[in-house]
């Protein structure tokens, strides 16, 4: 596994972390592919493989998914996960942020969360006193650090112009091959105020695993709603590139790996992908140990 700095937070992320988006949503299989046993299986592995970085939100299956991440911690040692967790923008007031900092770690089961962050951008409440009660918070002790969702580079300087002792530590944002807009200003911008990009959807919701094709496609398509309804049209094409580099490598690394190895590519961006079973877990764990060459980065990049 490969590690780096949280921001400029000396809080050290594995670069592929977990994402627990499906822990607890019904239309990503809850109840049904997988279960509470399964989930924190799958945490208590990826704290083994070397995953020290997981992702929920108090959103997330109406907070199912971070009281099932409470459960397997009360098993762990806490000083060894790194835990990141959202605030809904509906709550984004003073008080709104204090009520559901508190709710979020009664149902983690800690006395601290390591990356608090805003989950959208807010169209109704404006951020400033939200920020600095946050920041308050980290102050005393019940946040590490820090961060930002969904935020656009311009969203995001207004947020870290409301610090006054701090800095943020990151901005959540959707990257992958199929979604690059970033990478013009937002990503080079973070790079050079060191703050960590942490990518969401690496795997497109499993579209860049290759398992999936215009006449394949998952069952239950509202679970991946922000895939489909928000790309308008998927470019095969990608999918079909990273396929051929996995052939032409003999198989291994597999497309999935080698979708997650190119989102951590540069340093100061990691992927926290989503897993529902521990095949994958593995997978994605494995994808930190791969470089990939100039010429892989070019051919995968289908030029637009
Ligand atoms: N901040 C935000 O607004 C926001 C938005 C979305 C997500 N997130 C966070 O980011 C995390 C990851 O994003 P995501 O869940 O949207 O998408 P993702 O990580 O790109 O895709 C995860 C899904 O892909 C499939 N998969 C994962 N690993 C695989 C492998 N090795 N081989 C084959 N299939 C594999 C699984 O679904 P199937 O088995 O069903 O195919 C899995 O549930 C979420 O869990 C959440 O923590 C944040």
């Amino acid at each position: 596994m490969r590690y780096e700095q949280l921001g400029r937070t000396g809080i050290k992320v594995s670069k592929i972390g977990l994402g627990t988006w499906q822990f607890g949503a019904s239309y990503w299989g809850w109840g049904k592919e997988i279960g509470e046993e399964e989930a924190i299986s799958i945490i208590r592995r990826a704290l083994e493989l070397g995953i020290n970085f997981i992702d929920t939100a108090e959103i997330y299956g109406w907070g199912r998914s971070e009281r099932v991440i409470g459960k397997a911690l009360s098993r762990l040692d806490r000083e060894e996960v790194v835990i990141a967790t959202k605030v809904f923008p509906y709550r984004v007031t003073v008080s709104g942020v204090l009520k559901a900092l508190r709710n979020s770690l009664r149902r983690l089961n800690t006395s601290y969360v390591d990356l608090y962050q805003i989950h959208w951008p807010s169209p109704i409440f404006p951020l400033k006193g939200a920020m600095r009660a946050l920041e308050r918070e980290l102050e005393e002790g019940r946040i590490r650090a820090i961060g930002v969702s969904n935020f656009s580079l311009k969203q995001m300087e207004e947020a870290r112009s409301y610090l006054q002792r701090h800095d943020l530590a990151s901005d959540q944002i959707e990257y992958n091959l199929l979604k690059r807009d970033p990478e013009r200003d937002l990503i080079p911008h973070c790079q050079r105020e060191g703050i960590t990009i942490i990518a969401y959807s690496p795997l497109a919701q499993g579209l860049l695993t290759g398992k999936y094709g215009p006449g394949r496609m998952p069952k239950g398509l509202q679970r991946r709603l922000n895939i489909w309804h928000l790309y308008g049209r998927i470019d095969w094409s990608v999918v079909e590139r990273l396929k051929e580099l996995a052939d032409r490598k003999g198989g291994e690394p597999s497309p999935a790996q080698l979708a997650l190895a190119w989102v951590i590519r540069d340093e100061g961006v990691d992927a926290i992908p989503g897993a529902k079973s521990l095949d994958q877990l593995r997978s994605n764990a494995k994808a930190a140990e791969i470089e990939l060459s100039d010429e892989d980065i070019s051919f995968l990049e289908v030029p637009e």
